[in-house]
């Protein structure tokens, strides 16, 4: 992919959008196949390359990973120590992931680092509680750190901010003692660990604003299906939304409503979204999700809707720009220490292609006029979801949008380009 991508308006996005693998599904079927008894057969795998760095790590800590058909066939350790420091590259994921599994996992011992974006990340979120429980990690909130597996205790550890990497390091950790693990969550992440860990065999105790491990902790090698990825379907439904004509579906789109919060909101502010053929795969509900362009009404988004949406609030914020009048969206402050300083890049960004945003204290206010001019080139600091957000926006702005950098976006959709050529999108 060259480095500068350019968007422009042409006519309507139409047709079927077949997206990847979800990511969050895809690292955790991987790392509880890596730590389960016997094989795993996982279908539907993300290919991008936050997934591909899990995948190197696991094959470092001694597990076997090879195509199987149209699938993956995943073969367990034993877990040892790696000989070179893991590189997780972008993905947070991974990193704070393998730290909980690690932690737990005596005689293994790795040191976690990452590119220049995931190195600023926060990683005490994790080491901390890690810590409480009795693991040996280096102090310091930034990667790269060291970890060497011990007998662990257990925690009782408030969830807030609400962070599914957090708990789902917490819950790994705690496969490896009989000690109780609890986590409560006054505002619940995504849940695709707890949905996993039960696939896996193990038992998980889940009440109003908790969830612990129940006794029985041994994972048993499985089958798992992986819907679509609701955090890339969203670029093609955000276009469907906003450039007028359009009708795109997305086929078997994983719809966990803690992940939905993104095209619930949309539904609020415009009129044509549809779902159909709903099934369960792996515990996780998947659905076909159809969207026609049709006006954009503003919208006030409060605090406790933000965790089922926080990777889609680039995509949002876009969608915010094409309303007549302004929006608000509160209880961003996590956007800071994502893959670049979300809220900045957002406010800059708009701000080149001619829509007024502000941030005040942890609320973005986006000022739209119900079009946009476009006709800059923004900076995406490196961050895929900005990337795709931005190029989006230019199918339907006045004058085109280029962007600084296109690479990164296979962090995460691979695929993009391809995909939104394919509905008819002008972007080269
Ligand atoms: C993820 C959780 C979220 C999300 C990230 C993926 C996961 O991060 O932003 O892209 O797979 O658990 P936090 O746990 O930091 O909120």
């Amino acid at each position: 992919m060259s480095e500068l991508l350019k968007a422009r308006r042409g006519g309507s996005l139409r047709g079927l959008a077949r997206i990847g693998g979800d990511k969050s599904c895809s690292h955790r079927a991987l790392i509880l196949a890596a730590m389960a008894e016997g094989e795993t057969f996982v279908n539907g795998l993300s290919d991008c390359e936050d997934v591909q760095r899990t995948v190197a790590a696991l094959f470092a800590f001694g597990c076997t990973i090879e195509p199987q058909g149209d699938g993956w066939r995943v073969r367990s350790g034993p877990w040892a120590s790696p000989d070179t420091q893991i590189d997780c590259g972008n993905s947070g994921t991974t990193a704070r992931l393998l730290m909980g599994a690690v932690a737990g996992m005596e005689g293994v011992s790795a040191t976690f680092a990452g590119d220049a974006s995931l190195a600023k990340r926060p990683m005490r979120r994790v080491s901390e509680p890690l810590r409480r429980m009795g693991a040996e990690i280096d102090e310091g909130d930034t990667l790269p750190l060291s970890i060497t597996g011990r007998r662990l205790g257990g925690i009782d550890h408030q969830n807030v901010p609400a962070s599914a990497q957090v708990k789902s390091a917490l819950l790994l950790a705690g496969l490896s003692t009989d000690a109780p693990v609890r986590i409560v969550e006054p505002i619940q992440s995504r849940d695709h660990s707890e949905i996993m860990l039960a696939e896996f065999g193990a038992t998980v105790v889940r009440e109003d604003g908790s969830v612990e491990l129940g006794e029985c902790r041994e994972l048993r090698g499985t089958t798992i299906e992986i819907g679509a990825d609701p955090s890339s379907a969203a670029y093609p439904i955000l276009g469907a939304a906003i450039v007028p004509g359009s009708d795109v579906t997305v086929l078997g789109m994983n719809v966990n409503p803690l992940r939905t919060g993104f095209v619930e909101q949309l539904e609020r502010m415009s009129a044509g979204l549809q779902l159909s053929n709903e099934s369960v795969k792996s515990g996780e509900i998947v659905a076909d999700v159809r969207v026609r362009h049709s006006p954009m009404q503003s919208c006030h988004v409060t605090s406790e809707l933000v965790p089922a949406m926080i990777d889609e609030i680039p995509a949002l914020a876009v969608a915010c720009a094409f309303a007549d009048g302004e929006s608000v969206i509160e209880g961003l402050g996590e956007l800071r220490v994502k893959e670049s300083d979300r809220l900045g890049a957002l406010v800059a960004g708009l701000t080149a292609c001619g829509v007024a945003a502000v941030v005040r204290d942890d609320s973005l206010h986006i000022f739209g006029r119900g079009s946009v001019r476009g006709g800059a080139t923004v900076s995406t600091h490196g961050d895929h979801r900005i990337a795709m957000a931005f190029l989006t926006l230019g199918l339907a702005s006045e004058e085109p949008v280029t962007i600084d950098r296109a690479e990164m976006i296979a962090t995460s959709f691979p695929g993009f380009v391809e995909v939104m050529r394919g509905l008819g999108a002008d972007i080269a």
